[in-house]
């Protein structure tokens, strides 16, 4: 069991020597930050209880003692010593090392290195809600590579539904919870009729478009209506590689997006490529189909032009799109941030195709990946 052996008390932070022979060392003002006494923090809820100025003032402690291999300081203006325990200290520790293993495995991206769709994962759709490994397999494949791939669901709507409870809930978009993606007359959306939809993400006139979606196939009798999914994330990548400055101008220039018109006026305008602030990639905001009016600087036309038709081509390349028929009771989950989708035009009179769409939100895969590795199973 982790003790404190010695303390080695400095200017404005504590060294922390444990009985394993490493140690760390923790500012003052973190310490005093994170009191676990119950003046400042409930224990059930792990909230605080006091506002940050009040107490972060002086933070210089008035005595530090260990006790029992534990942690004791008396701080300004407290009567009695607050106890940071040896394990609690030794597991929140902020040192280099700890941050770099502390960052979770699954929250990697990981550029496809698939040939063809033949080598694709396939995962069983009945083994998911009773096996945890599976589930495990699944959300992390889905993780690593923006996609996972199931087989065996029942053939009937609803499903999507049933998956997106099993995993927290269901997220309900403009289109509504769960959306039937068969020929509909006077459709708003490419992907309601029987047309081809080019490389694509959904919800692009969303500030936030929905991230994680199921795609289930019903029936899929109709002649034509092939898939492909295309890993935004890699072409990004490779668009940075040969042109690093067609890439700066597509995180740069704002697109407008809409989709249809009817009941909603819902529009956004944000780059093709953004990334987060650490400059690591977040969103691949493309759907040719839905881009609507440039408005942008005279100046900057030309160069917007070259660069998104750099990355089109990209994303429209053969060699660089994963080809696949979906076979009734097939499901697509699909990070909607990276992966592009897309479909063939299908013969409306050759048969039926019948799939059904339905999103949850990413915060809801992290949380079960987390809970199963911990094996602390929900
Ligand atoms: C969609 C879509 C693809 C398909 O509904 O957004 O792209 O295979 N559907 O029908
Ligand atoms: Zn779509």
């Amino acid at each position: 069991m982790i003790k404190i052996n010695s303390i080695n008390p400095k200017n404005n932070h504590l060294v922390v020597n444990w009985n394993d022979g490493t140690n760390d060392s923790f500012h003052y003002v973190w310490l005093r930050d994170h009191l676990q006494c119950s003046d400042f923090f409930d224990s059930n809820t792990k909230e605080r209880l006091v506002d940050a100025h009040t107490y972060l003032t002086n933070t210089q402690p008035n005595e530090i003692n260990i006790k029992n291999g534990n942690l004791n300081i008396l701080w300004p203006g407290e009567k009695m010593q607050s106890e940071y325990s040896a394990q609690w200290l030794h597991s929140n520790s902020y040192s280099k090392k700890c941050l770099n293993s502390k960052k979770e495995s699954f929250l990697e991206s990981i550029d496809w290195q698939f040939n063809s769709f033949e080598e694709v994962a396939r995962f069983d759709y009945q083994k998911i809600f009773k096996d945890n490994n599976v589930a495990y397999q699944l959300l992390n494949h889905f993780c690593n590579n923006g996609f996972s791939f199931i087989e065996n669901a029942p053939q009937k709507p609803g499903v999507v539904k049933e998956i997106t409870n099993w995993l927290g809930y269901l997220r309900e978009v403009s289109f509504g919870d769960v959306r039937d993606i068969k020929n509909e007359a006077g459709s708003l959306n490419v992907a309601f009729t029987s047309r081809e939809a080019k490389p694509h993400i959904d919800g692009t006139n969303y500030i936030h478009p929905y991230v994680v979606q199921f795609l289930h196939c019903i029936q899929n009798q109709a002649e034509g209506g092939n898939s492909n999914i295309v890993d935004g994330f890699a072409m990004a990548n490779n668009l940075k590689k040969i042109n690093q400055s067609a890439f700066d101008t597509l995180t740069k220039v704002k697109v407008k997006y809409k989709i249809g018109a009817g009941e909603h006026d819902m529009s956004h305008s944000a780059p093709v490529i953004e990334l987060d602030r650490e400059g690591k990639l977040y969103l691949i905001r493309f759907s040719n189909q839905q881009r609507r009016e440039l408005s942008i600087p005279f100046e900057d036309i030309e160069n917007f032009y070259f660069s998104y038709n750099l990355f089109s081509k990209m994303v429209n390349d053969p060699t660089n799109q994963l080809k696949f028929r979906f076979q009734p009771g097939n499901i697509l989950m699909f990070n909607n941030l990276r992966i592009l989708h897309a479909r063939e035009a299908f013969n409306l009179n050759s048969g039926l195709r019948h799939l059904q769409l339905a999103s949850t939100d990413i915060e809801m895969v992290y949380s079960r990946l987390r809970r199963l590795s911990n094996n602390k199973i929900p």
